[in-house]
């Protein structure tokens, strides 16, 4: 199991859990295959049962509260927590209820009734509006169900609802070991880096990552630029673009993003070349050119060979690498070859701490079977890019932090 090391925030290992009541709150916002209730990816329920144990192990009874979807605010069958409790109780040997509620007298009977160690999982928090006002009451209907708030929700602790901040100022609360471990890989990583910190960014659009651009450029030894964003920064360096998707409202922050990583003295690569198609789809015809030299009527859709060799030079000295965003559309395979040849380099480099920023390139690197050669896939999409710009989150602020 692991220990929840060295961030600030109170974690479970420092409260005093024993056969207390516990309301957890976990992200299993997870994607479902299309019209079944058969879980597409796992990974989230999979990242929550360290604590679980941990918590049964102090013979806790584990009240469950979770998001799915965005029924905003009112009953949404398709969005029930059901199959969720199932998987879990696959997952974990243990027998998990479900409740058709997440406050009142009835789940309150439910939680109280609790084995030590057992389960209730909440019906979905977003059935209930006052769970994304932060309404008040609603946040004191859930601390009524338990005598301590746990929350290892990190994926979904950029949002400021009752369930990840309102309740965390009602009772005695902690940080789960997923949380712990996330604060301590993402946030280890931007305030002490073991150097040479190299980063790697990419993905569609550039507006996405400029925040988290503007916040590396200060810590980052080299950033290499990738993915249909880097469009971008070809237009704002005079180069054509064919018909890459470029966003044009953005090429002044590009242009002067460029000039402050100059400043500080940030080594900015870009690909030199690039695979180009003759349309977005997986069958459109494709071909490698320079990356100055992108044709009309071709759009970028990858980093080309020579680019992602260049790449792999940077990336083997490093003793730091953070990762957000894949190299092309990774999805369709004429496209992956530069996605898979930077996370086949980070799950080489066996002396580097690695950390994956989650959604889509969690997806990549899962898909390829990589993600237990990584030091840390991160469970969260939004939350791990927001962390990385720098912001604070209202999750993890609403947190006590260690005596
Ligand atoms: C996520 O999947 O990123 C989190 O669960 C947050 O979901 P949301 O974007 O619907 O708030």
């Amino acid at each position: 199991m692991p220990s929840a090391a060295t961030i600030s925030k109170k974690t479970v290992e420092d409260v005093d859990l024993a056969g207390k009541t516990v309301l957890v709150r976990v992200d299993y916002n997870v994607p479902f295959r299309p019209g079944t209730v058969e879980i597409a990816d796992d990974s989230r329920i999979v990242a929550s049962c360290d604590t679980l144990k941990y918590l049964a192990s102090k013979r806790c009874k584990i009240v469950l509260a979770s998001h799915l979807g965005r029924p905003g605010g009112r009953v949404v069958e398709e969005l029930r927590l059901k199959p969720v409790a199932v998987r879990l109780s696959q997952l974990t040997d243990y027998a998990v209820e479900t409740s058709l509620e997440c406050t009142g007298d009835r789940v309150r009977e439910m939680a109280r009734s609790l084995p030590c160690g057992g389960m209730l999982m909440l019906e979905n928090l977003r059935f209930d509006p006052g769970e994304e006002s932060n309404d008040p009451d609603f946040a004191s209907a859930l601390a009524s169900l338990a005598e301590v708030f746990v929350n290892d929700a990190f994926g979904a602790a950029h949002r400021a609802h009752a369930s990840t901040e309102g309740v965390a100022h009602l009772l005695p609360s902690a940080a789960g070991l997923l949380m712990a471990r996330e604060l301590d890989m993402l946030g280890g990583a931007l305030r002490s880096p073991v150097r040479p910190f190299v980063a790697v960014l990419g993905g569609a659009k550039v507006s996405d990552k400029l925040g988290v651009l503007s916040h590396l450029a200060g810590k980052v030894d080299i950033l290499l630029v990738g993915g249909g964003m880097a469009a971008t920064f070809f237009k704002a360096a005079g180069k054509s673009v064919g018909d890459s998707l470029v966003e044009d409202s953005k090429i002044d922050e590009v242009s002067e993003f460029m000039r402050d990583a100059a400043d500080k003295g940030v080594d900015v690569r870009l690909p030199g070349d690039v695979v180009v198609a003759d349309g977005f789809s997986a069958t459109a015809s494709h071909r490698v050119v320079a990356s100055d030299g992108v044709p009309d009527g071709w759009r970028i859709m990858d980093i080309g060979p020579e680019a992602a060799g260049s790449f792999e030079s940077a990336l083997r000295p490093a003793r730091t690498v953070i990762w957000n965003g894949p190299m092309g559309v990774f999805e369709w395979e004429p496209f992956a070859g530069g996605t898979e040849r930077i996370a086949k380099a980070l799950a080489g480099l066996s002396e580097a701490t690695t950390v994956v920023g989650g959604g889509s390139t969690a997806e990549a690197v899962a898909t390829l079977n990589l993600d237990g050669e990584m030091t840390h896939v991160s469970t969260g999409g939004g939350a791990s890019l927001e962390f990385m710009e720098g912001k604070i989150l209202p999750g993890v602020a609403a947190l006590p932090d260690r005596d």
